[in-house]
């Protein structure tokens, strides 16, 4: 039972909140960048869970990453704009049997999110839902997340392995 935990992360939040998502699924899962998850390493998974930050009530768009790249001095933390954005990756997706799963991280509630896009792209290559898209929130605008969050990551990683094995 293959399972690869993708992600794009600027400031990290997203990537820890895969890391324990990857955790909880257990050893068959892995945590990865956009960069790392090549059509390659996607080959054969059983599940494939993307997240993103949500950025301007979205996933992050290339006009905004370009508007965060001309503005990085003024963050807390240098972004990391190093791996490609998750709209852009799952246009790569290679088509697949798998089964899907999609995550954000935000600050507020707010309309819309992002993880109704990805889980349409996951699927558009062939990965059905196994879940609704999940939320983690962060504290400030560019983290770090709140309290019991990386729990939360965990418990859902469990849980989706449970699902998967129906
Ligand atoms: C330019 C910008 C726009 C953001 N827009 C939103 C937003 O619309 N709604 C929200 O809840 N959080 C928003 N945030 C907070 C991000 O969702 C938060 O920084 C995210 O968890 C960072 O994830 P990362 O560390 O993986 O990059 C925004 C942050 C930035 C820097």
């Amino acid at each position: 039972m293959k399972a690869v935990v993708v992600y794009e992360s600027l400031w990290g939040n997203t990537a820890a909140v895969a890391r324990a998502i990857a955790e909880g699924f257990g050893p068959q899962a892995q945590a990865m960048s956009t960069a790392e998850a090549t059509q390659d390493v996607l080959a054969g998974a059983d599940l494939v869970v993307a997240g993103s930050p949500l950025f301007a009530f979205q996933l992050p768009t290339a006009k905004i990453r370009e508007t965060i790249r001309r503005k990085a001095a003024s963050f807390p933390a240098p972004p990391d704009l190093a791996h490609p954005a998750l709209r852009a990756w799952l246009e790569t997706v290679p088509a697949g049997k798998g089964r899907s799963a999609a995550f954000e991280t935000r600050m507020w509630f707010s309309p819309g999110g992002a993880t109704g896009a990805i889980l349409k792209g996951l699927e558009k290559a062939g990965y059905a839902p196994l879940a609704r898209g999940k939320r983690f929130r962060v504290a400030g605008m560019t983290g770090p997340l709140k309290a019991g969050e990386l729990e939360r990551a965990r418990a859902w990683g469990q849980r989706l392995a449970r699902d998967l094995r129906g």
